[in-house]
């Protein structure tokens, strides 16, 4: 199987939001994850889609979110949804997604990400539950499967928020939400 990326914006949004169904089921926009998302806007170069030949395969999507803390507020980039279509899953492309995020990650230099997430799979990209131990979310999850992969220094303990950004995205002037 031979399979591509390209940015998340080659691909038709109904397109991945049908994959999204398919993998997480059409009751997913209830989760806190989603609730987090909420007003974001995608982050192109850290959003990327994968094909084989013309069929949309999986999607990588990322968002800027905001951490709450004593001392005033921090942006992440919160990483998810992950998906790959049911027909081919565990045959790398979640992997090779994963990668992509990383490489671009560094790149861009973008040294703070999280996601709700199993660390049984995601503690092989560098994401674990102890960064985020001490942060919280308003609404259902558990805290096991908060993680994080942390290249600076962020809050132990804060509250994740959505994030409202500009309509025009960049530069990205974030503000978060009240
Ligand atoms: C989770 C997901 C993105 C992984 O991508 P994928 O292409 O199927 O998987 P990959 O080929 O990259 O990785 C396969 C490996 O991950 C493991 N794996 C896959 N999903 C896993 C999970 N939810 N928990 C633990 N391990 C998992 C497989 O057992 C396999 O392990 P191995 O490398 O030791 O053999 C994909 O399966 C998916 O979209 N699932 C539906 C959505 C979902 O349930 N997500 C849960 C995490 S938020």
């Amino acid at each position: 199987m031979a399979v591509t990326l390209t940015p998340l914006s080659d691909a038709d949004p109904e397109a991945v939001e049908a994959l999204l169904d398919a993998a997480f089921g059409a009751d997913r926009r209830g989760r806190t994850a989603y609730r987090l998302r909420e007003g974001a806007v995608a982050i192109p170069e850290l959003s990327f889609a994968a094909w084989e030949g013309a069929r949309l395969v999986g999607t990588l999507q990322s968002w800027p979110v905001a951490l709450r803390t004593a001392g005033g507020s921090d942006t992440l980039v919160m990483v998810g949804p992950v998906a790959v279509v049911p027909d081919l899953q565990t045959q790398g492309i979640g992997k090779a997604l994963m990668a992509a995020l990383i490489d671009a990650a560094e790149t861009t230099g973008a040294d703070a990400l999280m996601m709700i997430g199993d660390p049984e799979y995601y503690e092989r990209f560098g994401f674990t539950a102890a960064p985020a131990a001490g942060w919280r979310i308003d609404g259902p999850y558990e805290q096991r499967r908060l993680l994080a992969r942390v290249r600076r220094d962020v809050a132990p303990e804060g509250e994740l928020r959505s994030c409202h950004c500009r309509e025009d995205g960049n530069p990205p002037a974030f503000e978060t939400a009240a």
